[in-house]
């Protein structure tokens, strides 16, 4: 595309210079069609430039939107997909020891005091960085299908946002993700108020890690998975 206005200047650049006296002193081209000739190619270029833009987004575009079908088509045939069964605490749920954690602040806020019933101190974080990880070990593969995050009800603290990390295997943990991207979910905003995050697709794995992002005072939780 762009070489046909390169091409254009070209051949533009050529005929002008034939056109010159062997001084190149004294050219039949006024200073005003070489003010416009200089003009011009650059704003071929823009043009260009703008043209590939165009052709680049119109591509990640229709991507998208091939992805959105595929998604649609998902959700359509799959009634498993909203299934929203704890599985963390309750009759389905998991034993204290399939719940651990990168770091507990002490024994009395440990990973097993992450269950959203907890109205005392629940687990929270010994170092406060993005490496700091809870983890459900569900015992077989399960699918997932949304996350419930509570704050510290005896204390301000909570977490705002959160990424997920996935698998059967803990040594290969995948990155939750949509559409290429990292999803970092929203989560607290108070000591109280349970915030539930649907996924943006179900995913199915033993293993499911949430990694808070961000948080307010200090990394505490509650935390509850649902599925089937
Ligand atoms: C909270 O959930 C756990 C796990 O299901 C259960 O053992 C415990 O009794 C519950 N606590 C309350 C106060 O409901
Ligand atoms: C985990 O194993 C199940 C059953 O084999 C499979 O359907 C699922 O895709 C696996 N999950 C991941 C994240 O590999």
């Amino acid at each position: 595309m762009c070489w046909s206005f390169w091409l254009l200047g070209v051949i533009s650049a050529a005929f002008f210079t034939l056109q010159c006296s062997a001084d190149n002193k004294h050219c039949p081209v006024t200073s005003d069609d070489a003010y416009v000739y200089t003009l011009t190619i650059p704003k071929s270029q823009e043009l260009c430039k703008l043209q590939e833009q165009m052709e680049s987004l119109l591509e990640q575009m229709n991507l998208l939107s091939e992805k959105v079908s595929n998604l649609q088509g998902e959700g359509g045939t799959s009634s498993v997909a909203t299934c929203r069964k704890p599985l963390v605490s309750g009759a389905n749920g998991i034993s204290d020891s399939q719940i651990t954690a990168s770091t507990e602040y002490n024994t009395a806020h440990g990973p097993r005091l992450v269950r959203l019933n907890n109205t005392g101190t629940p687990w929270c974080a010994r170092v406060m960085d993005s490496n700091q990880w809870i983890q459900f070990d569900f015992g077989r593969p399960q699918i997932i299908t949304a996350i419930a995050t509570g704050g510290r009800m005896n204390f301000p603290h909570w977490v705002k946002s959160y990424k997920i990390k996935y698998g059967n295997l803990t040594n290969a943990l995948s990155q939750f993700q949509f559409i290429s991207q990292d999803v970092v979910f929203t989560g607290n905003d108070d000591q109280t108020t349970v915030v539930i995050n649907t996924l943006p697709h179900p995913i199915t794995a033993s293993y499911l890690r949430i990694y808070p992002v961000d948080y307010h005072a200090h990394i505490c939780m509650r935390a509850e998975v649902f599925g089937c």
